[in-house]
């Protein structure tokens, strides 16, 4: 049965679950199972996102990319590419050494490369590849960008994916489902060069910086999306994304950078479990796609609060949080609050 077939035989038997109990993380770890180092540096560049206004200045950490960034240089050749999708780069520094990893790729391949050569992303010293997860908009350019630049990568540089991160995904639209594509895991092995480690564990991906592993749900609101799914036993049902990490920092005397793709397993969650793994509660800052985009003002609400509470020093929404819910961490944690853009870098110092 091909893919189409199988929709169709799913839509036809009912087989296809629209909404129910997603299942729950198995992920119970001991407060403070990870010993994180502290980082005395950290730069997090995002390398696109959904949105880029090269007029905005820069804002508390935030360093935009813009007009003016490179004076001389002509204003034509200076815009950034935004989509919906996301890619960042991620450098710690700890006894003055850096260390260097994407995490996730975004989707066209033109926009976000152009996007990393004027962002100067060195890919000779790239140690690791991560991805948050197995959705097209993470991971839609990586094949091409990993061929483009196959002689600057390192010879056997590791890719960190967590369960499930090589299944097709579908989405239930009016119209009906629809394939979100599948990264093919022999598509990554004809690269020749890329070492696949698949996790499911808190692991280290670079010195200082962590990845979560699946995350432990502890909140009853944030259930996921009924229309996200995947297939299982035959059947297509909503995907409890097993296998989404975040990636999470320890700088030094300010506490943890939890830094997430989708955050379809919900951001307080995550939140939670970078507290828990740690065992660490202070939050310096928390950044990502936090899916509220099209959510009801009640789950909006709900996240603000209980992120509102971990009380981090900077909150920066991007991605599929969606403007609604962005405008309400702006509102709840004005002096917290950074707007992202495509092309920001945060730099973060003790
Ligand atoms: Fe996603
Ligand atoms: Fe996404």
């Amino acid at each position: 049965m091909n893919r189409r077939e199988f929709v169709k035989a799913s839509l036809a038997t009912g087989a296809l679950v629209l909404a129910g109990d997603m299942v729950k993380g198995e992920m119970n770890l001991a407060y403070g199972t990870v010993k994180i180092p502290e980082v005395d540096k950290a730069t997090i560049t995002v390398i696109t996102d959904n949105y880029y206004d090269a007029l905005k200045r820069h804002d508390k950490i935030a360093r935009r990319y813009g007009i003016g960034i490179k004076p001389g240089t002509d204003v034509y050749k200076l815009n950034l590419h935004a989509e919906h999708g996301l890619s960042y780069h991620i450098e710690t520094v700890l006894s003055g050494n850096p260390h260097s990893f994407l995490f996730d790729y975004g989707v066209d391949f033109q926009g976000v490369s152009r996007n990393m050569e004027l962002l100067n992303i060195d890919f000779r010293t790239v140690e690791a590849l991560g991805l948050s997860h197995g959705h097209f908009d993470h991971w839609g350019a990586f094949l091409e960008i990993l061929k483009s630049k196959k002689e600057e990568f390192r010879k056997g540089i590791p890719l960190y994916i967590g369960e499930e991160g090589f299944v097709e995904r579908f989405g239930q639209l009016p119209a009906g489902v629809l394939s979100l594509g599948q990264l093919k895991r022999e598509n990554v092995e004809r690269l020749g060069f890329v070492n696949i480690v698949e996790i499911k564990d808190p692991t280290p991906i670079v010195p200082g910086a962590y990845l979560t592993g699946s995350v432990e749900r502890v909140t009853e609101y944030e259930k996921g999306s009924p229309y996200l799914l995947i297939e299982r036993g035959g059947k297509l049902v909503p995907d409890n994304f097993i296998g989404e990490y975040a990636v999470v920092l320890n700088l030094k005397g300010k506490g943890l950078i939890v830094l997430v793709g989708c955050a379809h397993v919900g951001i307080v969650n995550i939140v939670k479990h970078a507290q828990k793994m740690t065992g660490i509660d202070k939050v310096h800052a928390v950044m990502g796609g936090f899916h509220l985009t099209g959510a009801k003002p009640e789950l909006i609400q709900r996240t603000v609060a209980d992120i509102k509470a971990v009380n981090p020093d900077y909150i920066v929404p991007t991605h599929c949080t969606g403007y609604e819910a962005i405008t309400v961490f702006e509102r709840e944690m004005p002096g917290q609050f950074i707007l992202n853009t495509a092309g920001t870098r945060y730099l973060f110092t003790v």
